[in-house]
């Protein structure tokens, strides 16, 4: 299957925080994770299985970095997804949302404390999740696009830690960065993901 580029043009000058020059870096690298996760899937699919090998082989190069194309493609858009380009100020999260937030973290202010601490914590990718083990929701980091990410979770909110998705506007500030997010995060598209993600049995 080939993967095409979501287009996240909408977002342009609709983010408070966020200027068209660093979403427009940010999306060319998008792309080319997208670009790149089709190249592997190609190659893959023509190369030579007998040449896998723990060492070196072309097969099991590809395969070992198939998944940082592939989480490159799809946390960048679970990030930009969820970010609120609405003119209607601030969204509201569900009633299940804010449920699950104070059962998870005590309250709604504990929530965003914890996914601020753990965006100290990594160079990467800050993860909300849902556990399909415990039914509650936790944060996760990912040093790299494809380590880290626990088993059984529903992903419901990405937060880009990376660099390149704040030094163009922030420098090295990133706590300015984190509360900028914070203000543009579209609590609807995350309150619909977590309605999906409870009607999933682990399996
Ligand atoms: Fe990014």
């Amino acid at each position: 299957m080939k993967h095409e580029a979501k287009d996240f043009n909408h977002l342009l000058g609709k983010l408070a925080g966020f200027s068209e020059k660093m979403l427009n870096a940010h999306f060319t690298l998008y792309q080319g994770y997208v670009k790149k996760l089709n190249e592997i899937e190609e190659k893959l699919a023509k190369t030579d299985k007998s040449s896998a090998n723990y060492s070196f082989g072309e097969f099991s190069e590809l395969k070992r970095r198939e998944a940082v194309a592939f989480n490159g493609t799809f946390l960048h858009e679970l990030y930009f997804e969820a970010m609120n380009a609405k003119k209607t100020g601030k969204t509201e999260a569900s009633t299940v949302l804010k449920k699950a937030v104070d059962e998870s973290f005590e309250n709604w202010e504990e929530m965003v404390k914890n996914m601020k601490a753990a965006a100290n914590s990594t160079p990467g990718w800050v993860l909300l999740t849902f556990s399909k083990i415990d039914r509650k929701l936790h944060t996760y980091i990912m040093f790299e696009h494809h380590v880290g990410l626990p088993a059984h979770q529903e992903i419901i909110l990405v937060l880009d830690c990376w660099e390149h998705a704040f030094m163009i506007d922030y420098g090295i500030g990133k706590a300015d960065y984190l509360n900028a997010y914070f203000n543009v995060v579209d609590w609807d598209v995350v309150s619909k993901r977590l309605d999906k993600a409870m009607e999933n049995e682990k399996v």
